[in-house]
């Protein structure tokens, strides 16, 4: 049989007060963070939100194990049953959310690919990519985050119902003291209150902004084109891009973690390879296209701090010649315009030409690298490479058809 005590032992009382301070900390940061525009200040509170979150799951740990060490807290004689019971059902689901929120913030944290550190230490991801994951761990984290808030409504409740109407030791001996001590405790409840009054307010305002996000226009798909349609448009002289089998990728980093991204493109191909002389292409970028796994990210990569696709809704790329380097092996000599800036780039690529069914398919792809700040790709702020790094990866790929020899 295990030993009883009538008060907490001192490990278990520094880690309930620690927890519940983080907790509230936590509550109230998750939900100022979300509804912040996106910004640098926003990504890291982020990486400070996942380190103490992270911190609440090693403190759940080291409780649970101190707690299965130390002697029984036994209930007091002032407590009803249905107290005790209720208090129990409380803990349980409060000792439950301890592991769950956290957790449920590391899945989806790595399920969409985003970066997780404790306090500048890499948390390398334990899974791929996976967005149906992602969702619904952001839904699941969400829900905890707000039973939290009942569950510890109704707890502190409790604790001041013990305190300040049944003025038994139920709150003391959760703190260093044995004896009844009115305004100690009173100033912990009003402080740990207030904090839970801060996030509460946070979530009816977050909660009625909703209503604002519903209404918010969604960007229209770039639906891409039909192959048999892509055919028809073809001009005999020209290859046509086939959009659904082509995409135009990039992988930058955030935190020095990659995320990756693409664009939808269109454009305009002449290309024979006996003919490197009278080819050309013509590739147009349609910035408002752009999608890299986050709404957020994405709304502030168009802004005018980045692209501007205000001003600037199409970035380009022309051609000025092309080069054979090898079986199968090209160079593309041209201008790329991002913005306002207009650069010279080249880069080698590789191209398959198959003739199937009378139709010349050609597969293409290339990778390189260009430096966003070259181009004025994030400015003010995001100047500093420190949270978005200035290389980014470009990996395209291209399926074009042509109907004639
Ligand atoms: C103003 C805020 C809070 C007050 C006044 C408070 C007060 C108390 C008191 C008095 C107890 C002992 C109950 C008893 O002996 O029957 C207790 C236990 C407990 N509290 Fe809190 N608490 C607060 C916040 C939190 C928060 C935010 C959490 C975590 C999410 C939390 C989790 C727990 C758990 C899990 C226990 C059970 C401890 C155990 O048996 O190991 N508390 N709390
Ligand atoms: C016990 C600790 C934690 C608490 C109380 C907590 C609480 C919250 C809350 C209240 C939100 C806002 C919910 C919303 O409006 O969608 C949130 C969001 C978030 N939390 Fe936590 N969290 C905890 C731990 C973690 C951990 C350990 C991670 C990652 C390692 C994490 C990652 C995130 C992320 C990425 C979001 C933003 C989701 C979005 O953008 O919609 N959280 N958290």
């Amino acid at each position: 049989m295990k030993q009883e005590t009538d008060s907490y032992p001192f490990v278990l009382k520094f880690i309930h007060w620690t927890t519940a301070l983080l907790i509230l900390g936590l509550l109230f940061v998750g939900f100022t963070m979300t509804a912040m525009p996106f910004s640098d200040d926003k990504l890291k509170l982020y990486m400070l939100h996942k380190s103490f979150g992270l911190l609440v799951l090693a403190l759940v740990f080291v409780r649970v194990v101190a707690k299965l060490l130390s002697p029984k807290v036994k209930p007091l004689d002032t407590h009803k049953p249905w107290e005790t019971f209720l208090a129990k059902i409380t803990h349980v689901l409060l000792y439950f959310a301890l592991f769950a929120l956290p957790i449920s913030g590391l899945i989806m944290s790595w399920a969409g690919e985003f970066p997780v550190s404790f306090f500048g230490l890499p948390v390398p991801s334990l899974m791929p990519k996976n967005h149906d994951v992602f969702e619904r761990s952001q839904d699941f984290h969400e829900f905890l985050a707000l039973g939290v808030l009942v569950l510890v409504f109704l707890h502190m409740a409790g604790a001041a119902k013990h305190h300040l109407i049944d003025r038994d030791l139920t709150m003391m001996r959760m703190m260093n003291s044995k004896n009844y001590n009115f305004l100690g405790a009173f100033a912990v409840l009003a402080l740990l209150g207030s904090v839970w009054l801060a996030s509460a307010a946070l979530v009816a305002i977050d909660l009625a902004d909703d209503k604002g996000i519903s209404e918010q226009v969604e960007r229209a798909d770039e639906g891409a084109d039909d192959h048999e349609d892509t055919v028809k448009k073809l001009d005999s002289d020209e290859w046509a891009i086939v959009a659904d089998q082509s995409s135009l990728a990039f992988e930058a980093t955030q935190y020095g973690q990659a995320f990756k991204g693409g664009f939808a493109f269109d454009g305009r191909i002449v290309f024979d390879p006996d003919h490197l002389d009278r080819s050309l292409a013509d590739i147009s970028i349609d910035i408002a296209s752009i999608k890299t796994g986050s709404d957020d990210r994405d709304k502030q990569a168009v802004s005018a701090e980045w692209f501007d696709v205000k001003a600037f809704p199409k970035a380009r790329f022309v051609t000025e010649k092309f080069e054979s380097t090898g079986a199968n092996q090209f160079t593309a000599h041209g201008e790329l315009t991002i913005r306002d800036v207009t650069l010279p780039v080249s880069f080698p690529f590789t191209l398959t030409i198959e003739k199937a069914h009378g139709e010349r398919t050609a597969r293409m792809s290339a990778e390189l690298t260009l430096n966003r700040l070259d181009f004025g790709v994030g400015s003010g702020q995001w100047k500093s490479t420190e949270t978005i790094g200035d290389a980014v990866k470009i990996s395209l790929s291209v399926h074009a058809v042509r109907k004639k020899d």
